[in-house]
């Protein structure tokens, strides 16, 4: 990744949408935390699933900040919350109780429209199944989020270019991600999660649908994001190896916190 230049990384996020939440960000405050080195604070966020098998305490209560920067891996048992944590980080779900503050925004606080907007350019997502558009093609799938947020096409097909040749993937700009292998869709997934230069990047299980070798390139790419880029990274992972490998790991069990631990 080495001509990943800066420009390519750090667009001026004063886009569309982003004025409206930066005004909430001058009242809010998390607890007890200097919000400016505060990429995310969660506070008692607790998410409680009713259907009709009953009840289930998805999480309960769980509290934590990331530092902006910093690396953190999410591991523990299947069914003990990870995803459910990284779907309530992300927005794409709403908890029972608790908060979220992303950027010092308390992003619940939002109406559905703002919390869209909020999404779409402070929040990367790259998620196991890579979840690109077929149809389509690499660059359209990379630039998406950019003209959400308000890009012209040629800007962000500017942009788009520039993060896939970074990640080494620009000579698949025109194909279609069914004809890529795993290894490269999830380098596009990581293009496109990182086209709107969000402030955080969620990753649920990265590396789970890749060979080990495919995998340990995909986590390389996000370790130079994290130190070379100062990205902030949230990663769910059952790769005992490489949560060490992060800056720290947060081990979840039966939907709470068991342990926090520096790597
Ligand atoms: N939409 C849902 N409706 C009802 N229960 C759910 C729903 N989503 C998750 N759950 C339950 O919440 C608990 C936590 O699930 P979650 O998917 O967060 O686990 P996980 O730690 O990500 O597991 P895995 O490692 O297998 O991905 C589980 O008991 C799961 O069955
Ligand atoms: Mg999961």
């Amino acid at each position: 990744m080495n001509n990943l230049g800066v420009n390519a990384l750090n667009r001026d996020k004063s886009g569309i949408g982003h004025n409206s939440v930066k005004m909430v960000t001058e009242s809010v405050k998390t607890d007890n935390v200097d919000s400016n080195s505060i990429a995310l604070a969660v506070t008692n966020l607790s998410k409680i699933y009713d259907s009709a098998a009953g009840r289930v305490v998805a999480l309960d209560k769980v509290s934590f900040s990331v530092k902006k920067g910093e690396f953190v891996s999410i591991v523990g048992p299947s069914g003990s919350g990870k995803s459910t944590l990284l779907n309530m980080i992300g927005a794409l779900d709403r908890p029972t109780s608790g908060r979220v503050y992303i950027d010092g925004i308390d992003i619940f606080s939002l109406r559905d429209s703002e919390i869209a907007t909020m999404r779409n350019n402070h929040i990367g997502f790259i998620f196991q199944s890579f979840n690109l558009i077929n149809r389509t093609s690499v660059l359209k799938n990379v630039k998406l989020p950019g003209t959400i947020s308000g890009m012209s096409p040629s800007q962000a097909s500017e942009r788009a270019m520039k993060i896939l040749e970074a990640l080494g993937i620009a000579d698949k700009a025109t194909q279609k991600p069914v004809n890529l292998s795993g290894g490269q869709q999830q380098r596009v997934a990581i293009a496109r999660s990182l086209v709107n230069n969000p402030t955080i990047v969620l990753a649920d299980e990265p590396t789970g649908n890749l060979d080990t070798k495919t995998g340990e390139d995909v986590f390389d790419m996000l370790k130079t994001l994290s130190r070379k880029f100062k990205r902030t990274i949230i990663m769910v992972t059952h790769n005992p190896e490489l949560a060490e490998s992060t800056d720290r790991s947060i081990l979840i069990r039966d939907g709470g916190i068991d342990k926090d631990v520096i790597n």
